[in-house]
């Protein structure tokens, strides 16, 4: 755990903050991009687990793409340094001035939601006299069984292009001039440790790609995995890199790319997660009526909310020398009580002005800051080799 090992260097600093260890990043990334590469396959980081310029550097000099979700997030990338050609957009609710932008700078693909999404997407590239190029995001009608919130691939999630649209979608498409179909799309939910999910994934996409390329004769050079795999929460020390390898030979055992198609994926979280650390000060303690000892701190919900939004766990770390133990709710400055980072957690013995770490916060940490209370967003430093 990084915040530990440096402490000495951290104590004067201002809290709170994030705290990347850039090193454990690119290990992670080349890990990552090293197991990608045996097989042939592309990872597109996405972009909206941790949208930093300095992480995106490291993921961007490992060699890995870039996935967005947004016009502000195609935008990052690029500045950042990934090659249009590495880029991919997505989501449900593209505007139209960022699908023009995407068109204009020549990014692989925009990932396509619905019927209605490709007509306009059409149009606009009509208007500039240009064809974009195109995949489709299908709805497979999987549960990827993790937590409801972060389930997308059901038939009654917002995501996805459904069977009876695609057909639609498949008769109209000749007409449409302006859009070119480079590949097809899942993405069926996040933190997902349970391969068996993913195997399910590629029976499914399978049946879905063979159809399209044998019956329906569509050209595809693409399928798209998504993002999904989940990191260890609970022993993140013992755990820094995900199972890579692993994942990537369960797509490799279960489904069989045609020749001559690329299979994508766009890993988030597991990229960075471990990498990112939430480091906050005691500001006061108390003990409640009930018995419960509070440990109350510089950060809050608005800062991490994973905790409050979805009932997550991050580990709990004091810095520095400890005598004895304490079993202490951790709660943070905000109005709420779902403001809570831990609701039992055994610590040494704390009190104000002590530091603590909230690890496995690289992802969707920092991304998901909002200024709620009109508290700052967080500040970052960063480690590799030195602090910045
Ligand atoms: N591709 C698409 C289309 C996505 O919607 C997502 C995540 C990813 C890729 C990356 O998935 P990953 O590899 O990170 O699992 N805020 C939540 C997670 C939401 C994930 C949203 N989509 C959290 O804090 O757990």
């Amino acid at each position: 755990m990084l915040s530990s090992t440096i402490f000495s260097d951290l104590q004067s600093l201002e809290t709170p903050f994030y705290l990347y260890d850039l090193a454990l990043l690119r290990k992670s990334a080349e890990a990552a991009k090293a197991a990608a590469d045996k097989r042939g396959y592309l990872i597109h980081y996405a972009l909206k687990a941790n949208p930093d310029s300095r992480l995106l550097g490291v993921i961007a000099a490992a060699g890995l793409g870039a996935d967005c979700v947004s016009g502000g997030e195609v935008r990052r990338a690029v500045e950042c340094g990934f090659a249009p050609e590495k880029i991919v957009f997505e989501g449900v609710a593209k505007r139209d001035s960022d699908i023009l932008f995407a068109i204009e700078k020549g990014i692989y693909a925009i990932n396509c939601e619905s019927l209605e999404e490709v007509v306009v997407i059409n149009s606009l590239a009509a208007s500039v006299g240009k064809v974009a190029e195109i995949g489709l995001r299908l709805n497979p009608n999987i549960d990827s069984h993790t937590n409801e919130h972060l389930t997308t691939g059901r038939a009654d999630c917002k995501f996805g292009i459904s069977r009876r649209e695609l057909k639609a979608l498949l008769k109209l498409l000749p007409e449409l001039k302006n859009v070119h179909v480079r590949g097809v799309h899942f993405h069926i939910g996040s933190q997902i440790l349970d391969m068996t999910v993913f195997e399910a994934q590629c029976h499914k996409a399978q049946e879905i790609v063979d159809d399209l390329r044998n019956d329906k004769g569509v050209e595809l050079e693409f399928v798209n995995m998504g993002g999904g795999l989940g990191i260890d929460y609970y022993n993140p020390e013992q755990n820094p890199i995900p199972d890579y390898e692993g994942y990537f030979a369960t797509f490799e055992r279960e489904f069989c790319l045609p020749e001559g198609m690329v299979m994508r994926f766009e890993l988030g979280r597991s990229v960075v997660a471990q990498c990112g650390e939430l480091v906050t000060r005691v500001m006061f303690t108390k003990t409640n009526e009930s018995g419960r000892r509070f440990l109350i701190v510089d950060s809050g919900m608005s800062q991490l909310i994973r905790p409050a939004l979805y009932g997550a766990h991050h580990e709990v770390r004091r810095l520095g020398e400890g005598v004895g133990r304490e079993v202490y709710a951790v709660v943070g400055d905000v109005c709420e009580s779902s403001d809570t980072f831990a609701y039992q957690t055994e610590l040494p013995v704390t009190g104000r002005g002590d530091m603590l770490a909230l690890l496995s916060a690289g992802a969707y940490g920092a991304s998901m800051a909002s200024c709620y209370n009109l508290h700052s967003l967080p500040a970052a430093h960063y480690w590799d080799g030195e602090l910045e």
